[in-house]
């Protein structure tokens, strides 16, 4: 894995995009947009949906587009609660996995995030934990209130963890937001400012206004998760499809449809991850 590759983008004030799929047309759709801008993108498999791919057939899959495309596309297992499944996504070739004891105590939250941890180095996989607790269901992972991260710990926790990536409670939630996000970019700066060489990770993005997160890329976040949104426009793309077309569909030209519908809603945040040219 290129583990340095989220720190090469804090380095280069862009965020690395991290979509959560369920088919291989929303790869498609997705690293289509990345390569047009020229940005890496992270597929992302939650726990079922790594199961619904296969395991070993999802790294294979974004090992295959990593060599079709000219941008690097990478495996990312997310919010997993298990860590037998999570050491089974190492050995099938991940590149990338995240660790989510965040809903539980903290001192067992450093222990087998560590123990992950010294696997996944010694197999060069980058391994992300979370830290708070974000609002929202995103798979196993639910939970009706938000626990934002306590600056006050996350230099302890990333010390002892040895994680490439921390997860970050800091107002974002994940699904629909009711209303505005209020992302608390005072407490983004003071988790930064205890972490500095820390790659940050910004769940929930469905819904973050763009400025917000072009803010928050400033400020240090560096792979930015987008799920709902995708859902949401491939089941859009389904429906919009068949109502134009409710005998005579084409099947390659409803694909192309559909990849059309995510591609738009992926790019819409792609166009937020590169604040090279930003003032401040
Ligand atoms: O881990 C996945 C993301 O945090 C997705 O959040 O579904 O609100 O975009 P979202
Ligand atoms: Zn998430």
């Amino acid at each position: 894995m290129r583990t340095n590759i989220l720190l090469d983008a804090k380095a280069g004030r862009f965020a690395i995009g991290a979509f959560n799929v369920n088919t291989y047309d929303e790869m498609i759709a997705i690293a289509d947009e990345a390569e047009k801008r020229q940005l890496p993108v992270i597929m992302m498999a939650s726990m079922s949906s790594a199961k619904f791919f296969g395991i070993p057939t999802f790294a294979k899959l974004c090992r295959v587009l990593d060599e079709a495309y000219s941008i690097p596309v990478i495996s990312h297992l997310d919010h997993c609660t298990r860590p037998e499944l999570l050491l089974d996504c190492v050995e099938a070739g991940f590149d990338s996995v995240m660790y989510d004891g965040s809903h539980g105590l903290y001192e067992d939250n450093v222990q087998v995030t560590r123990r992950l941890a010294d696997v996944c180095h010694k197999k060069g996989v980058f391994i992300e934990a979370e830290l708070g607790v974000i609002a929202g269901e995103e798979g196993p992972v639910k939970s009706k209130f938000s626990e934002f991260t306590n600056p006050d710990y996350v230099a302890d926790f990333v010390k002892r963890t040895t994680l490439d990536s921390l997860a970050v409670s800091i107002g974002n939630a994940h699904g629909f937001y009711k209303g505005k996000p209020e992302i608390q970019f005072d407490l983004l700066a003071e988790i930064r400012a205890n972490i500095p060489d820390t790659a940050l990770v910004l769940h929930g993005g469905t819904g973050i206004p763009g400025e917000d997160i072009r803010r928050s890329i400033r400020m240090g976040i560096t792979k930015v998760n987008v799920g709902t949104e995708i859902r949401a426009a491939y089941m859009r793309g389904v429906k919009d499809y068949v109502a134009v077309h409710p005998q005579d569909g084409d099947v390659r030209e409803y694909v192309v449809s559909l990849r059309e519908a995510i591609g738009k809603s992926a790019a819409k945040y792609m166009d937020c991850f590169d604040c090279r040219g930003d003032q401040k």
